[in-house]
């Protein structure tokens, strides 16, 4: 069980706690993004981001975009939080809590222009599949914080879970399939992606653009 100081929405250090038990009620409770960031800048949004390899190594490398982490493991978090600190990446904000929630209870503006998920648990088994992130409820919930023009990048290790993510997005027409068949150069590297990579798996890139 969390501690009882994480059961209630909370800002600290960079980072907001989501309590699973607050919802819709509590959007007023999170900040704007002006507020957290102190400036206008292009917001992006990495969900699952596991250790933050990849959202660190991107936060870094671009300044000028204001870059939010969202993850369900404190021990995770934690990890996020130390590299925010050690290298004073003032532009990188975590939320601590299920991405799901995140979307359901809080950020109301919609101006997040790219979303990511890299390696999403693809919880194989039938009956685990509700644990997965792509599905309706995260889907929808993407709708009030993105805008015309948002791209949604997903990518997996898994060939069953990538054909899935394309199956639930093709239920939502305000996503349209954008992917150019190449990933950027400058991509980045998640501590998952080099686990797969030395394993040489194969690995699945995905990406939506919101045109409605
Ligand atoms: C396989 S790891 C990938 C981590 C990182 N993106 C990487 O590539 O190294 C998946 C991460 O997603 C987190 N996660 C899974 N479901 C989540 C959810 N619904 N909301 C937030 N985080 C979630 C897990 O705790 C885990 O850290």
């Amino acid at each position: 069980m969390r501690p009882k100081h994480l059961l209630e929405p909370s800002l600290k250090e960079g980072i907001f706690v989501v309590p699973k038990s607050y919802r819709e009620e509590e959007r007023a409770s999170f900040p704007s993004f002006r507020e957290i960031f102190g400036n206008d800048n292009p917001v992006y949004i990495e969900f699952c981001s596991g250790n933050g390899d990849w959202l660190a190594e991107n936060a870094l490398k671009n300044k000028d975009i204001n870059w939010i982490g969202v993850e369900k493991q404190f021990p995770r978090v934690r990890k996020i939080w130390s590299k925010k600190k050690n290298h004073a990446i003032d532009n990188l904000f975590i939320i601590y809590g299920m991405g799901e929630d995140f979307l359901l209870g809080y950020p109301v503006e919609g101006v997040v222009e790219k979303i990511y998920v890299n390696f999403p648990d693809p919880w194989p088994k039938t009956r685990h599949a509700k644990h997965r992130i792509i599905k309706s409820i995260f889907i929808e919930g993407l709708l009030p914080i993105t805008k015309l023009g948002t791209t949604l990048t997903v990518v997996t290790d898994d060939a069953p879970y990538a054909k899935e993510v394309l199956k639930e997005m093709e239920k939502h027409p305000l996503w349209q399939n954008s992917f150019t068949g190449e990933m950027p150069k400058d991509y980045g590297a998640s501590y998952f992606q080099q686990l797969f990579l030395a394993q040489e798996k194969k690995i699945h890139s995905m990406e939506f653009v919101r045109i409605g």
